[in-house]
């Protein structure tokens, strides 16, 4: 009794076998493998690499416990899972421990992007310091608007780094939000500065409608966002026309007065690498964009709407409670 009442509360997937066949097993167990008392342990246990269990059961080894790590099939859960493994051969007791969510952020730390980025951190802050060391010692003001200029881009630089560690991590499916509080105006500029050359490129006016001051989410979820549409609104309109870029407490929106988007059209924008006919021939993209704004929308349970023209105009509207 008090026994059973401790292997249902661990966090292992414990297995009693007598010979080969599964005796008892507890809660944990259940979840993965279903009702599977009298079943043979290798019909039940699919493993990746095999027969490492069938010679501890066997005994092939001299070892009391045997223990290695492997991918398990689960017939109740319908996936593969990653286990350690261990066997104690004195008592026949096989215990699970899933180890799947910590060997999938172990693979995301060794993903290529996100090393990158990561190792890309440090010289970019020596190189900032150094530059702010530069400005504070010069008297020539020219001199100084250079390094100033130098400065601002090292920031966009590192906020690029920044971006690329964390998308990967979102696609990747392990980025969780932040709570944080947003200084709505300074993130609107810097995505406009991010944007500068394109906008300017185009002489489209951006019009900030900023009707709040402070939001509370994720700053790197809503400045992706709003850096996707507002590229979009600019690529997407004529020269020498306007977009408005709407925040309030309830939401954002980005509206522009360009190509605009054909209703057919519309139920495949968010389409990973979907671009629209008139899309392609207009400015050149990846088609990501979308797909990255609907993806952390829903990480951070946003609502995406738009509404289109084609050859009015579009307005993208994302808002913050569902
Ligand atoms: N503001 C907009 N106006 C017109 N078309 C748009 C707008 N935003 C997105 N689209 C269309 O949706 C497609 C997908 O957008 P996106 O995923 O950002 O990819 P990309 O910008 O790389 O083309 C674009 O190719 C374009 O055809
Ligand atoms: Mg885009």
């Amino acid at each position: 009794m008090f026994l059973k009442r401790v292997l249902d509360n661990v966090d292992e997937l414990v297995f009693l076998i007598e010979g080969t066949k599964v005796s008892e097993i507890n809660k944990k167990a259940k979840e993965y493998f279903g009702e599977c008392i009298g079943a043979d342990i290798f019909d039940l246990l699919i493993l990746e690499k095999g027969n490492l269990l069938v010679d501890a059961v066997h005994d092939g080894e001299d070892k009391d416990i045997v223990e290695f790590e492997d991918k398990v099939f689960s017939s109740k859960k319908g996936g593969w899972f990653f286990f350690r493994i261990r066997y104690l051969k004195d008592v026949g007791v096989l215990i699970l421990k899933d180890k799947t969510q910590e060997k999938y952020l172990h693979d995301t730390k060794m993903n290529m992007s996100v090393l990158i980025a990561h190792e890309l951190k440090n010289p970019i802050g020596v190189i900032s310091s150094a530059v702010s060391e530069l400005m504070e010692e010069e008297d020539d003001i020219s001199k100084i608007e250079i390094l100033a200029r130098v400065q601002k881009n090292i920031e966009r630089l590192s906020r690029i780094i920044q971006q690329i560690e964390y998308i990967t991590m979102a696609q990747l499916g392990v980025y969780t939000p932040k709570v944080e509080k947003i200084d709505v105006r300074k993130l609107v500029d810097l995505v406009v500065d991010d944007l500068e050359g394109l906008i300017n490129t185009k002489r489209i006016e951006v019009l900030k409608e900023i009707k709040v001051d402070f939001l509370t989410g994720d700053q790197f979820i809503l400045r992706t966002i709003l850096r996707n549409l507002l590229s979009n609104a600019v690529k997407y309109s004529f020269e020498n026309s306007k977009v408005i870029v709407e925040i309030t407490k309830d939401y954002l929106s980005v509206r522009d007065f360009g190509v605009g988007i054909p209703d057919e059209e519309l139920p495949r924008i968010f389409e990973r690498f979907y671009r629209t006919p008139t899309g392609v021939r207009m400015a050149s993209g990846s088609g990501l964009g979308l797909a990255v704004v609907k993806h952390l929308s829903n990480l951070a349970d946003y609502k995406v709407e738009v509404e289109s023209q084609h050859m009015i105009g579009t307005k993208f509207t994302v808002y913050f409670n569902k």
